[in-house]
């Protein structure tokens, strides 16, 4: 072979090779709600034709496969079926996955493996799921001279912004559940 052919070769493997990445390595959500592990391609090739593969621990039992121009059914690990999907815009090489109702169970770190016909790369997203947010209001009033008396009135697991103003003196304590 001559050099024309070898490097026009080249080329054409050169151009179709592409990276993934991932804008931030760490992903931090709370129990019960979801998350997108974000993952993309360099150059923002269309991923529509490759092979899509998340998984966690274990390459052979993914999370969520794409493959033949489809998310596959069941394709693996069970603990996944129904709450992962792929939400970017895949013929702009967006490949970022979506996962619902989370669990503790679901924290760790999440590979993002992208394949094509000659090349593949991957990349990993670390997720972190925190317990629930559990807001208590106290309200705060004199005994004596010298004491405070906490009298526990209310409380909420959604994440109460403030507490209602009614009493004197009141005071959010937060506590987060495993
Ligand atoms: C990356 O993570 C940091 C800290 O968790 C967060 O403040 C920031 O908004 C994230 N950036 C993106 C692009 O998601
Ligand atoms: C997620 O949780 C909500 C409320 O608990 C439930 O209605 C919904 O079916 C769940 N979705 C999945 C995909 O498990
Ligand atoms: C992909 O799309 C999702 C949803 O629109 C967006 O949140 C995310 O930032 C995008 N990620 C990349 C890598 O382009
Ligand atoms: C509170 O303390 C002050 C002095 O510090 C005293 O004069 C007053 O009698 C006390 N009141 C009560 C209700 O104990």
């Amino acid at each position: 072979m001559d050099c024309s052919m070898i490097c026009s070769m080249l080329l054409i493997f050169i151009a179709s090779a592409f990276s993934v990445f991932v804008p931030n390595g760490s992903v931090s959500e709370r129990k019960g709600s979801s998350a997108v592990l974000p993952c993309g391609l360099t150059p923002a090739l269309n991923a529509k034709m490759f092979d899509l593969r998340w998984y966690k621990n274990d390459y052979n039992n993914p999370v969520l496969l794409y493959k033949d121009l489809k998310v596959q059914e069941n394709p693996g690990d069970a603990q996944y079926r129904g709450r992962v999907s792929l939400i970017g815009e895949l013929d702009k090489g967006n490949v970022s996955l979506r996962l619902e109702n989370l669990t503790l169970a679901d924290g760790g770190e999440y590979v993002c493996f992208v394949k094509s016909d000659i090349w593949y790369e991957k990349a990993s997203v670390n997720l972190i799921v925190r317990g629930k947010m559990l807001n208590f209001c106290l309200a705060l009033s004199r005994a004596g001279n010298q004491t405070l008396r906490a009298s526990l009135v209310f409380f909420s697991l959604f994440g109460m912004k403030t507490c209602p103003h009614i009493g004197p003196l009141w005071v959010r304590l937060d506590i987060t559940a495993p």
